[in-house]
Parts: structure tokens; sequence; C-alpha cells
């Protein structure tokens, strides 16, 4: 095993960026060195809070030693960093959703095989104890084949309305479908063939966000058909800040997940041992170690030869998964998620 460390810079270094520079400063196998802002208070902050250098000029990102660069920037402005990381030839982890459009993310994929460097997307939830054990009991056949599935992953109001300043330029689609959309497909193994789905703006547009309220997708896979719902008008009153469940239904059982918890838990000296946590305590919540395991994953295979464990491509399917949900909303039909993929090839 190499005794190298890897060298490893961030891009966006707000809420989430800013721990993804703790996780490769913690981890024994990379070195933070370099973060970088557009705004010059963030990146001023977590350079000097991980004693690293920092900047506002992604081009001085691009000319270091840097062998590893996260891009977490908002959903929106995936794209020009990584493009630019790929060129300078640099290993990229992209935040989820690797981009908001099919054209965008196949470029992405398609520069990062032609300059021969990997890259992945940063979803932490496969890494989650609970939903690995769903994946072990699906592909084990506890609950024989499965057949049908219900998920929901939903944000209280407060997500779009303080925690977000560019919420209307994104939307729970693209903000949790990214997390649903990846896990069932990575649960069932299968492609998704089919979207149609239904969505509103309503209380989000009155108070001037342009984001879907809900949505709710139908999804046919290849041999199973699943409902995502997602919201962002959770009330701010309830006790966490996400609302998730899931329900699989097999040919010989039922899986069920639930996140709900009933009254407020507060038991972590960093607030990191729990996810349980209200908005006041968003802006100080620190992911579980868990959630970093595409980053190791990234530093490892540099190290040690071999793939991401979350190929690009997957972050190209579901972009594409969420793009159809966007396009049935808009034209009332269903969309083929593959349709997309080839006609952006064209586009
Ligand atoms: N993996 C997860 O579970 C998870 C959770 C929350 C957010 N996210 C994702 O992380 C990304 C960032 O979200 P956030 O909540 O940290 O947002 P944020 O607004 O807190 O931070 C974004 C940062 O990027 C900076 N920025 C914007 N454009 C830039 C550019 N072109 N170059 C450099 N810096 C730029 C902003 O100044 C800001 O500091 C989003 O894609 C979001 O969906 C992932």
């Amino acid at each position: 095993m190499s005794q190298r460390k890897v060298k490893a810079a961030v891009i966006g270094v707000g809420l989430i960026g800013e721990q993804h520079a703790e996780a490769y400063h913690e981890y024994p196998r990379s070195e933070l060195v370099y973060v970088m802002d557009l705004d010059s208070k963030r990146a001023w902050a977590v350079g000097e809070r991980f004693g690293c250098r920092y900047t506002t000029d992604i081009e001085e990102v691009a000319a270091s030693e840097v062998d590893v660069v996260s891009v977490a920037t908002p959903d929106f402005a995936h794209f020009q960093p990584t493009m630019r990381m790929i060129e300078a030839g640099k290993h990229v982890v992209v935040e989820k959703p690797l981009a908001t459009s099919v054209r965008e993310a196949r470029q992405m994929a398609e520069a990062a095989r032609r300059r021969g460097v990997k890259m992945t997307v940063n979803l932490g939830l496969r890494w989650s104890p609970g939903f690995l054990t769903v994946r072990d009991s699906i592909r084990s056949g506890e609950i024989g084949e499965p057949i049908m599935a219900h998920v929901r992953l939903a944000d209280t109001i407060w997500v779009p309305r303080k925690m977000l300043s560019w919420a209307g330029k994104s939307g729970p689609q693209w903000f949790l479908f990214a997390h649903t959309m990846d896990l069932l497909r990575w649960f069932l193994g299968q492609e998704a063939q089919e979207v149609y789905a239904v969505g509103t703006k309503r209380v989000l547009a009155a108070e001037g966000i342009n984001a879907y309220d809900a949505i709710q997708a139908l999804v046919r896979f290849e041999r199973t058909f699943v409902t995502f719902e997602t919201a962002w008008i959770l009330p701010e009153a309830w006790p966490d800040i996400v609302e998730s469940e899931m329900t699989i239904y097999g040919s010989r059982g039922r899986l069920h997940f639930d996140a709900k918890r009933q009254g407020f838990e507060l038991s972590s000296d960093e607030f990191g041992k729990h996810m349980f946590a209200r908005p006041a305590l968003w802006k100080r919540f620190k992911l579980p170690s868990t959630w970093w395991g595409a980053l190791r994953s990234m530093v490892d295979c540099v190290l040690d030869g071999g793939e991401p464990a979350i190929p690009a491509e997957d972050g190209l399917a579901v972009t594409a998964m969420i793009e159809a949900v966007e396009r049935s909303i808009q034209e009332d039909r269903p969309i083929s998620p593959r349709s997309l993929i080839e006609g952006s090839a064209s586009s």
C-alpha cells in the first residue's frame, strides 16, 4: 500500500464544501492543500481553519500540484469548475447531482474519459449502514424479486427559504431525487425505462422562489416500478430537517426504512453523531464519517489504482432520470431517460 498522501483541493467551500475539506484533512491517506471559493471570506475562513492555501482564482488550483479536486459549488454550477479541473488533469469528485442537464453531465463524463482522469459523484447515502443493509438484503434475495417501491425524501421549507441562497436555481428534484433515484437504481441494479411526473409551483413561488413545492414521479425500471416523492415545503415544525421513508415490496417479502423519530434529541460533542437535527443546528451539523465514502474511494484508487466506487456514468444516469422528471411535468407525458442521453449526443 502506497505511503504517499493524495493532495486534495476543494472548490466551493460553503456548507458541504467545508466538510469535504475536513474529510480530506482527517483521512490519513490524503492532505488538504488548497481551497477555492468565489467568496473571499469563505475561502479565507476555511483555509485558516485547516491551515491550507486558499484562493478565489480557479487557475491557481489548476496550476497547482493537487491530484484530486472536489467540486462543491451550487447544483447549477458544477459544470465549469469540473471541466476546468479535468482539462488541468485533476481527478474530480463532484457533489450530487453530477449536473443539472444531461448535456452537461455527458460532456463531463466524456471529457474525464478522454483526459484519462477519474471522476465520481459524492453520494454518501451509499455508505450509510442502513441503506447498505437494504441493498444487501435485496441483492441476496431476502425479499425475492423486487416488484414495487415507494420512496419519499423531503426537506422542511427552511431549506429553500433560508439554507440555500440558490434554491430558485435548483429544486427538490435536483437536491433530493439525486439521492433517492441513485439509491433505488443501485439497489435494484436496473435502469429506468420511463418516467412520468407531476409537480406544483405554488407555495415557494408565492415567496419569490422559483422551485417546485412537491413532485411525484412514477419510474418504470426494467422489472420494478417505483414512486418517488419529494417536497420542499415540510413545515419548519417538523422535528428533523428531512423526512425520509422507503418501502420495497418483493415477491417474497417487504422492506421498510423510516428515518422518522419523535421528540428532539441532541447527543453529540460536535453535533455529528446524530442524524437528527433541527434547522437551527444544521449550520453546525457534521455529517457522519460514512458520508465521505466517495472521497475516500477516490483517494484510495488514485493511490492504489482501479476506479472509484461510484462511476461518473451513474451520475449521468441519475441526471437523465431527473431531467426526464422535469420534461414529463412540462410536457405531461412519459419520458425515457435513455432517449435524453442518446439525444444529447447530437445537441
Ligand atoms: N451530499 C449531500 O448530501 C449534500 C448535502 C447538501 C448539499 N449538497 C450539494 O453540495 C453542493 C453545495 O451545496 P451547499 O449547501 O454547500 O451550498 P452553499 O451555498 O453553502 O456553498 C456553495 C459555495 O460555492 C461557492 N461558489 C459558487 N459558485 C462558485 C464557483 N463558480 N467557483 C467557486 N466557488 C463557487 C459559493 O460562494 C459558496 O461558498 C450542491 O450541489 C448541493 O446539492 C450535497
